[in-house]
């Protein structure tokens, strides 16, 4: 056992790796952001600058709930531009719009306060749900008028900002997906008074850019820049003012029209009934259903500007085993900045006896940072796994045989055909029992494929005999457990089926953390619990806390803003700890940007270092598993959480999630959870609602990225998520758990609930083991006494629980704490 230290009392100054994983944060910011559009502005050749919007000093850095950010001092644009020296011109209109704020926000919390006051501390869910129903709404802004306009600045920057977060889904009103008629009107105004008008959106997910279809609203220049995380003014700064060209690309389709989208009008709270979620596009999910309909999207997937130029040249492509290799060689033709560029390829698989999609991602990769006239030769791989077609009535995953038509190119709207690789007879990847419960009881979408085929192309043979030996059938992840598990009572048993309590004290705590597995087995076998926190924008513990004499664990200086009780007095004194009297502990995390916008760098290498980082804060503060990547698809736009996932594509998620496990992981002693298995695509009605798939949408869209982070890096768990798939809690479905993931997939690591997604009313505990899910999370005493009466009864399989067990003990042993 290690003596492992927790605490770290010091709190002024910013350690070795604080340094170095702010310079890693701000970054993958710089190439993260996306530029949408440019006629020349950008960069900025000024130094003054005019700033308003509510992100110029209200950033929006991360999103709420568990994936919000920590971090010990973030730079707001306003501080980052001034950083870079800049001189802001509207400070008088930044310190209004503050001070409106701190009033409405005060104001705000007065009325609950009032509709509270005859409630009991104790009655905290009915207080709950009155202070709900005073919802404070963000604020997208003030009017700009006269009075704030300088004449000698010729630049004016606009900042819309949006929050959002698990819980609840976007609105499709004027403040959330449209801009308000203040952010209209300010633009506009803006138009007016400047000679150049640069608009920056500071949002998780996408807003409707219409405003960019009329003279007198169209910005001289649109920059996505997301959730940017804690060095996000010192990254807008970077970008602005060209000491960086930016990189990234779009991981989602931005729509003319939110109605272009696929299901837009049965989308969660928008449909008759927001718990039954029909995926009636099928496979066309993102720019597959664009392409399939052509609908001319605002910015297409993989789009992104940059300040110089590029060409690319496509040489060859080679197979290596089971993969191809394309080489593109990849020049900087412009004359002035440096930059990078990314190479996107897409596959046309063969469509003679099945529809398919018209293009769809097959692999990319990204340049270094080349200097004008500067070339690069890229090697992109194409896994021929990858390329697989499901097909029900065959029992299998198929590489068709037929014609692979490749594209490269720098968007999924911008793509050259550049070979053809044939296979000559199909060939069987894996069998696969069809899902019984995929049958679902409405048509899914078709489309009749025209697609026009190239001659002129140069062909490829592929040699398929690499899968002779690949070929698999179903097979077992093989856990068998061990006498140390067969020895344990059931008390030990059941209890190990259940997660640690989130509130109550074990062996060792790190403020911050959501949960832990039991330490019931710490005095007779010395295995300890271990500690899980959350991500996935950083590592998500509690920067600042108080531990009393007696253990407690409470507030430094205040409750957390955002806390939904937070703000309540009565709270304050019993949370909020006395640091003249109390120990402190101090943990300093990095906010990273959000998954969004780390998926757009398109840059494996850098993801790979951003999961190192996390690993050792994780090693530093004593966590054992990060909840973390996250990566549902990007379905619609108003999904909540959409920023903690990577993109609408399965397999750019898939990749990007690799690389971020095996930052983590090849450090050893810590490891990451991949989330929400699977299909929680909406926050409305989230614990109730059933995501209803067909079965070869769900394997070759909603699975294929998890399978893919699976198989290339093997993460140490697993959560399912809060949704039905098809009727039944993914924490209960034992085609979902059995079949595809622990038989298919051979997948033998800890399968953990999401928070409280199965208790009483939501799914079985007992079902949960007996189907492949290890951990109840973050479970209570009473989830121990039903297991316990479950396996009196039979109901809850013996022989499950201990393999369940098994697994959650082979993930003990190799953490940290077990030295
Ligand atoms: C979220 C998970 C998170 C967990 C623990 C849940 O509400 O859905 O993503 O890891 O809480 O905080």
């Amino acid at each position: 056992m290690k003596d492992f230290i927790v605490v770290s009392p010091n709190n002024d100054e910013e350690s070795q790796l604080e340094k170095e994983n702010r310079l890693l944060s701000r970054q993958v910011a710089e190439e993260g952001f996306v530029l949408l559009y440019n006629n020349g502005v950008l960069p900025l050749q000024e130094r003054t600058v005019a700033l308003f919007g509510t992100g110029a000093r209200m950033t929006v850095f991360g999103g709420t709930g568990s994936g919000e950010t920590k971090g010990r001092q973030k730079v707001t644009i306003e501080q980052g531009l001034k950083n870079a020296g800049v001189k802001i011109e509207s400070s008088l209109w930044i310190d209004e719009f503050d001070e409106k704020y701190k009033r409405e926000r005060k104001a705000w919390k007065d009325d609950v306060e009032e509709h509270i006051r005859g409630y009991h501390l104790w009655n905290v869910m009915d207080m709950f749900r009155e202070i709900d129903k005073h919802h404070f709404v963000f604020p997208v802004g003030d009017e700009i008028c006269e009075k704030h306009v300088k004449e000698e600045c010729d630049v004016a920057i606009y900042i819309i900002a949006r929050q959002a977060g698990e819980g609840g889904d976007r609105k499709l009103e004027e403040g959330d997906y449209f801009l308000s008629r203040t952010e209209v009107d300010s633009i506009s105004f803006l138009k007016k008074h400047y000679k150049k008008v640069v608009v920056l959106i500071n949002s998780g997910g996408s807003v409707d850019c219409s405003f960019m279809d009329r003279e007198e609203t169209k910005p001289d220049a649109l920059l996505y820049i997301g959730q940017p995380g804690e060095e996000a003014g010192n990254a807008v700064a970077d970008i602005l003012l060209g000491n960086e060209s930016p990189s990234g690309r779009l991981t989602a389709t931005w729509a003319k029209d939110y109605y272009d989208f696929p299901g837009a009008d049965e989308y969660g709270f928008l449909g008759e009934n927001s718990k039954e979620a029909n995926f009636k596009e099928g496979i066309y999910v993102g720019y597959r259903w664009f392409h399939a309909n052509h609908i001319e999207p605002r910015f297409a997937f993989g789009y992104g500007m940059s300040y110089t130029t590029f060409e690319h040249c496509y040489l060859d492509v080679k197979q290596k085993g089971t993969k191809l290799v394309f080489r593109i060689c990849v020049k900087n033709t412009g004359a002035v900045y440096s930059g990078k560029d990314v190479v996107e390829i897409y596959v046309r698989k063969p469509s003679a006896d099945i529809y398919q999609v018209m293009k769809e991602l097959a692999g990319y990769g990204k340049t270094k940072k080349l200097n004008p006239g500067e070339e690069e030769i890229l090697e992109i791989e194409v896994s021929l796994k990858d390329l697989v077609t499901y097909q029900a009535d065959m029992h299998g995953e198929y590489l068709l045989s037929g014609e692979y038509v490749f594209f490269e190119g720098t968007s999924a709207d911008n793509l050259n055909a550049i070979t053809i690789a044939v296979v000559q007879q199909a060939c069987l990847l894996k069998k696969v029992e069809p899902l019984n419960s995929c049958k679902v009881n409405f048509d899914e979408k078709i489309f009749e494929n025209s697609f026009i085929e190239n001659r002129e192309l140069p062909l490829l043979e592929i040699d398929t005999s690499v899968f002779d030996s690949y070929i698999s059938e179903h097979q077992s992840e093989g856990v068998i457990p061990s006498n140390r598990v067969l020895n344990l009572t059931d008390e030990e048993l059941c209890t190990m089926l259940v997660g640690g309590s989130v509130v109550s004290y074990g062996y060792v705590r790190t403020p911050g953390t959501v949960g832990r597995t039991s330490n019931i087995l710490w005095k007779k076998h010395k295995l300890p619990s271990i500690n899980m926190a959350d991500g996935p924008a950083g590592l998500n513990l509690t920067p600042q806390s108080l531990i009393t004499k007696g253990g407690m664990e409470k507030s430094y200086l205040h409750l957390p803003e955002n806390w939904s009780y937070g703000f309540l007095p009565k709270m304050e004194w019993i949370a909020v700890g006395n640091p003249k009297r109390d120990r402190m502990i101090c943990q300093f995390t990095t906010a990273f940007p959000s998954t969004t916008v780390r998926t757009q760098t398109w840059n494996r290498e850098l993801i790979y270092k951003v999961g190192d980082a996390v690993g050792r804060e994780m090693k530093k503060y004593g966590i054992t598993l990060w909840l973390a990547p996250a990566i549902n698809i990007q379905k619609n736009p108003l999904c909540g959480r959409n920023f903690e996932y990577a993109s609408e594509d399965p397999l750019l998620s898939g990749y990007m999630a690799a690389s971020i496990i095996d930052g983590v992981q090849h450090l050893g002693g810590v490891g990451v959870t991949i989330k929400h298995f699977c299909a929680n695509n909406q926050e409305t009605e989230r614990e109730y609602m059933s995501s209803n798939i067909g079965e070869r949408a769900l394997r070759e869209i909603y699975l294929k990225g998890f399978e893919i982070a699976i198989r290339e890096s093997n993460p140490w768990s697993l959560m399912t998520s809060y949704n039905k798939l098809n009727g039944t809690y993914t924490a209960n479905h034992n085609e979902l758990l059995m079949n595809v993931l622990r038989k298919e997939w051979g997948y033998s690591g800890v399968v953990m609930t999401d928070w409280g997604a199965i208790t009483k009313g939501k799914g079985d505990y007992y079902q949960c083991a007996n189907n492949g899910n290890d951990l109840i999370m973050p479970g209570d005493g009473s989830a121990v006494k039903q297991l316990l009466n479950d396996l009196k009864t039979g109901r809850l399989n013996r022989k499950a629980a201990q393999i369940s067990v098994e697994r959650i003990l082979r993930l003990v042993m190799k953490s940290d704490y077990v030295g």
